[in-house]
């Protein structure tokens, strides 16, 4: 049944994050930028999670909610039917936002000035969070390989050092859209445990599964790394409402997961707000078939960018196996990052994060959002193909 995918919505005039950005943006020629930039989709949020929103206002009352009785099951069995990955219901651990919660879990399990290790590229939030925090953020560099960046066991073991306490791990992998191959996460799981190293994995697009390999959770290998871990889930980007931000990490230590419990309430973002849990329990109980709609439709879109790219510029776009985000390579244009980000604003009248934002190895690279009508997509890229093709480079 089609979703709904190819139809546009128009979001300008919406105060959307995405659209304020360009609001006032025009390429040379006078055209308005698109936005390509922020981790949310251009689709309208999963239909049974906007019904139950719908039901809830209707009913009138936005009063302080708790989460239904079955919930906790019910996260359970998404994990179980989704990614094999059996929990027992009071490993979950609700709160608002994944960044708000990194601040608490870097306050209540570290102390100022231990080290945080994180990949790079990586998602620049964490690195954020870690300074801000007062820890020292060490960031280990991912091989490039072809088409995609692998994990140099001896490279991150030589980053390790007395003060070294947790490992990032995001899967699938913001900005690359990598997802994790269970050799590599069983190095991970083998450099941890050598070392002590307590393991956060952030798995915000676990369901968002493109192509290639399935997302495996890093502790579904492994019992004694589940028990030194922390993995953040979240029904936000797979169904579309970043807006309502609902996170549920999943600790099967209870020691960690009570001192990180007194530690989100102190803070009072134990609990996500009303509607963001009536959005999750919908997503979860009846949003299946729509992200197995959505998961197909967003393949079309990487496949169609592959070779819109590999065509016609030299652009080189990454393998995407899971998320929406796509990882550019274009180093070939020989530009400076600042020349490259005006040329593809001012040439080609899009607006894609810069490379630079997810750490210091993000010079000559762009994170493109995929998740739009593929006309639209197809509109954006013609442009960079313009701007970029071959001719140009
Ligand atoms: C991997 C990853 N983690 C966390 C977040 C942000 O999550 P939250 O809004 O819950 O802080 C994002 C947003 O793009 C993300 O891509």
């Amino acid at each position: 049944m089609s979703q709904g995918f190819d139809e546009p919505v128009n979001r300008r005039d919406r105060n959307a994050t995405r659209w304020r950005a360009v609001e006032q943006a025009t390429s040379e020629d006078g055209e308005p930028v698109i936005p390509l930039w922020i981790a949310d989709m251009e689709f309208r949020t999963a239909p049974v999670v906007l019904e139950a929103m719908q039901e809830a206002l209707t009913h009138g009352i936005i009063g302080y909610q708790e989460w239904s009785a079955d919930f906790p099951q019910l996260f359970c069995r998404w994990q179980a039917d989704r990614h094999h990955w059996a929990i027992s219901p009071e490993w979950i651990l609700p709160c608002q936002s994944v960044i708000g919660a990194l601040d608490v879990i870097f306050h209540t399990l570290t102390q100022p000035g231990d080290e945080i290790i994180e990949f790079s590229p990586g998602f620049g939030a964490f690195g954020r969070v870690i300074r801000q925090s007062q820890r020292q953020q060490v960031t280990v560099p991912l091989k490039e390989n072809g088409a995609e960046y692998i994990l140099d066991p001896a490279t991150l073991e030589a980053c390790i050092t007395p003060r070294s306490r947790m490992l990032i791990l995001c899967n699938p992998h913001n900005p690359l859209g990598k997802i994790w191959g269970q050799d590599e996460l069983r190095q991970i799981i083998a450099i941890c445990q050598r070392h002590n190293l307590l393991l956060l994995s952030d798995d915000v697009h676990q369901d968002l599964h493109i192509q290639g390999a399935p997302y495996t959770s890093i502790t579904s290998l492994s019992d004694a790394i589940a028990d030194n871990a922390i993995t953040f889930t979240s029904p936000c980007k797979t169904f579309n409402f970043s807006g309502l931000p609902v996170t549920n990490m999943v600790i099967k230590n209870p020691g960690i997961r009570e001192r990180l419990r007194a530690g989100l309430v102190q803070r009072s973002i134990h609990k996500p707000d009303a509607l963001g849990m009536i959005a999750c329990e919908a997503a979860y109980r009846d949003g299946a078939p729509w992200l197995d709609a959505l998961c197909q439709y967003l393949h079309g879109n990487v496949l169609f960018l592959q070779q819109a790219l590999h065509q016609h510029t030299s652009v080189r776009l990454f393998n995407v196996q899971g998320s929406y985000l796509g990882w550019l390579d274009f180093r070939s244009s020989g530009l400076s990052q600042s020349m490259l980000e005006a040329r593809l604003i001012k040439k080609a009248g899009v607006l894609l994060e810069s490379g630079t934002q997810f750490g210091d190895r993000g010079e000559g690279f762009m994170r493109l959002n995929f998740a739009l009508p593929r006309a639209e997509l197809a509109q954006a890229i013609s442009r960079i193909q313009h701007s970029f093709g071959h001719k140009n480079a």
